[in-house]
């Protein structure tokens, strides 16, 4: 069934939308294709960031992108948390829904922090059947995203590509293909980047993040603070040239910069993507 994801929109060039910008993105309209909305930043809010939600619906493409789902986690997913997002989804309509392949809790206990899984058959059956429960809660098309990671695993099974392309096809779920992550993950794991984005099944990339980093030699940080290294940026259009045009976000989380700053850096995005596509 990847029809279903290859026909979800190539949605352009966005931004997630920031309490910084919050009055100047309506203004901005014609430079932002779509805006990224974190779920846990508004799931939980009224007043301002509310009505700012609410006319940002009205004005672009929305996608929602959560960090707490916790699908890899041992424990049932989290009733309130999954009626949160189906509310959310309710009220704002956005093309699709994302969060990442890990776990963040585990014996009722919040990590805040993104933990890998093993690269096992077990883990790919595990997340395949909560995703495929999610998807039967939520009536709106959910893509996993590749993590950054600092910690293997003894015992795997199979390469990193292998599991995200395992997972996603047995849970029959889009794929958000973070390209920052995967130079991340290569240098800091010692792989081929190219050669795992040859991997991972194009027919399923919906999304795209790309993302700055801290370089600190021994090992790279991903910090989404930062503008994208040159490397990231040969990866992107390596992967463009493989997946065609696909909906590309700009992730900037730490130290975000004026709005004008990450339109700039936008449009060295929508740059590489045409000169990648041609
Ligand atoms: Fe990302």
């Amino acid at each position: 069934m990847t029809d279903r994801w290859r026909a979800l929109p190539d949605l352009g060039f966005g931004l997630g939308l920031r309490r910084q910008h919050f009055d100047e993105i309506f203004d901005r309209r014609a430079q932002v294709d779509f805006l990224e909305i974190l779920t846990e930043n508004f799931m939980a809010f009224g007043g301002r960031p509310r009505d700012v939600l609410r006319r940002a619906a009205a004005e672009f493409p929305l996608v929602l992108h959560g960090t707490a789902l916790s699908i890899g986690s041992v424990d049932p997913l989290r009733e309130d948390y999954v009626e949160a997002i189906a509310a959310l989804v309710d009220e704002i309509r956005p093309r699709w829904f994302s969060d990442h392949l890990c776990f963040s809790s585990a014996f009722g206990v919040d990590y805040h922090d993104l933990v890998p899984l093993p690269f096992t058959e077990e883990a790919v059956e595990h997340v395949a059947a909560r995703v495929r429960q999610l998807q039967a809660r939520v009536d709106c098309p959910f893509l996993l995203e590749n993590p950054s990671y600092y910690v293997r695993y003894a015992g795997a099974e199979m390469s990193e590509a292998e599991f995200l392309r395992a997972v996603v096809e047995r849970a029959d779920c889009g794929l958000l293909l973070d390209v920052n992550n995967v130079y991340v993950n290569a240098r800091n794991h010692g792989y081929d980047a190219r050669a795992f984005i040859d991997a991972v099944p194009h027919e399923r990339v919906v999304q795209i993040h790309l993302a700055g980093h801290r370089d600190l030699g021994h090992v790279i940080i991903d910090t989404h603070g930062a503008a994208i290294c040159d490397e990231v940026y040969d990866l992107y259009a390596h992967t463009i040239a493989r997946t065609g045009p696909v909906a590309t976000l700009l992730e900037w989380d730490h130290d975000v910069p004026p709005l004008d700053r990450l339109l700039e850096e936008n449009a060295r995005i929508r740059e590489t993507a045409a000169r990648a596509r041609s």
